[in-house]
């Protein structure tokens, strides 16, 4: 081997871990990861002692059915790791949980798999079905944790560009007022290598609820270059103004190349419980079960025996989540406004990608510092949802899952740091 190769220098292969390995005692992969901005504003936060409006997890109490649950299971000694794929009555809700939603058929034996969240259902995912050199298809501003998949896969992201509303309906897809992608940037991403689109409905960070025009798209896309959906629906339960979400797997052609994630995080505030669950095809399923099981084993056993008990609530559950979100969000973008931030109001999910260049000519990350640290009120900074950072120079993103006092008390700060700019 050329000695330059043995002293650790680049290859034209970002992912030659053998080369990269024998200079370093960490695996070079991990140097492709960012340091989750997310979680480290939340450090910043409590380290300063601001309101966290930075990290999305709620700071209310969650169901007392299924805190009930989760006891009476470790009180009757379900200690021992589950089957792999799930406990079995949990498979079975999640199918009848579909059925009931959605009218997906779904197979509990064949076709579902529990994870620890669906963070871990997506790179279960994505171990299952991608192999390195595919490209993969990502909406940005995006997720954070899709971009470490794709170096985990050694695969390559396609980014195409969520745009904010303008004035009007746009390309006769999104609605005035949502984001927007370009119908022909979408066909561009789409190519000989592609495996997977990953589409978040309803989309974090932007709260965009993907419509029926745009998943026709979407999946006229994927049928014609035999292309797999992996769709982040995490917060499918959590819409505005009579939004409604749709599994794009409901679509005509669509059950049989889409991997449906999902999971208990945000629909019943346990964001801690880690407990998520990824519905595919039989084929993909038993390659992604595999990937499961030797990451995590299991998901924790008392917690999948609450699991059924959360799946089981009814309607009037999910009524009230809707309705006590609608609040938090009306009031959110209300209090914004009031102190000259431009927030767009979102479809669904619980943030708000807000400009704030009216009260600042600072970047998003120096902005996001100084909100911490003294105004008192922690946010995140926008660029780092996007692969190009210039796209968020002006932009931070609040979340509002929180109580109605919390919100509250971020209004008085905001207010008394630019009540009067
Ligand atoms: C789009 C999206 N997917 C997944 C997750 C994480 O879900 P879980 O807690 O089930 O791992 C989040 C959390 O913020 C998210 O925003």
């Amino acid at each position: 081997m050329h000695p330059l190769v043995l002293a650790g220098v680049f290859t034209d292969d970002p992912y030659n871990t053998y080369v990269m390995s024998k200079t370093s005692r960490t695996a070079h992969r991990t140097s492709l990861f960012p340091e989750s901005v997310i979680r480290e504003m939340t450090r910043v936060a409590l380290s300063v002692g601001a309101i966290n409006l930075s990290q999305g997890y709620p700071d209310f109490a969650a169901p007392q059915s299924i805190k009930d649950a989760a006891r009476a299971a470790i009180d009757a000694d379900h200690n021992q790791y589950s089957v792999t794929w799930g406990l079995k009555p949990l498979r079975d809700s999640i199918a009848d949980h579909y059925r009931r939603h959605y009218e997906m058929d779904v197979n509990p034996d064949t076709q579902v798999v529990v994870c620890t969240g669906a963070t871990e259902s997506m790179i279960a995912a994505m171990l299952g079905i991608i192999d390195p050199g595919d490209e993969v298809v990502i909406f940005e501003p995006y997720y954070e944790s899709y971009l470490p998949n794709c170096h985990i896969t050694q695969s390559t992201p396609r980014f195409v560009s969520l745009r904010p509303p303008v004035e009007g309906a746009v390309n006769g897809l999104a609605e005035a007022g949502a984001w927007w992608f370009d119908p022909d940037e979408l066909k561009r991403a789409f190519g000989p290598k592609t495996r997977a689109i990953i589409v978040t409905s309803p989309h974090n960070p932007t709260g965009k609820v993907f419509n029926q025009t745009e998943l026709e798209l979407i999946a006229q896309l994927c049928q014609q270059h035999d292309v797999i959906a992996l769709t982040d629906e995490i917060y499918e339960f959590i819409t505005y103004d009579g939004q409604q979400h749709i599994p794009l797997a409901t679509l005509p052609g669509m059950a049989e190349r889409t991997v449906t994630i999902s999971g208990m995080s945000k629909t019943f505030s346990v964001t801690g419980w880690r407990l998520g669950y990824a519905v595919a095809a039989p084929d993909m399923m038993t390659s992604i079960r595999k990937a499961h099981d030797f990451m995590s084993v299991c998901a924790a056993t008392p917690l999948q025996h609450a699991g059924i008990a959360m799946l089981n609530l009814g309607d009037e559950y999910y009524a009230k989540l809707k309705n006590d979100y609608q609040q938090r969000r009306d009031y959110m973008i209300e209090t914004l406004r009031a102190v000259g931030f431009k927030p767009v109001v979102p479809q669904g999910a619980y943030y708000t990608m807000t400009d704030f260049s009216a009260v600042s000519s600072q970047d998003d990350l120096t902005f996001s510092m100084r909100m911490a640290k003294e105004v008192g009120v922690a946010c995140v900074p926008g660029s780092p949802f996007f692969s190009r950072p210039e796209l968020a120079r002006n932009i931070v993103r609040f979340a509002f899952c929180k109580k109605r006092e919390t919100l509250e008390a971020a209004r008085e700060r905001l207010w008394k740091a630019f009540g009067n700019s």
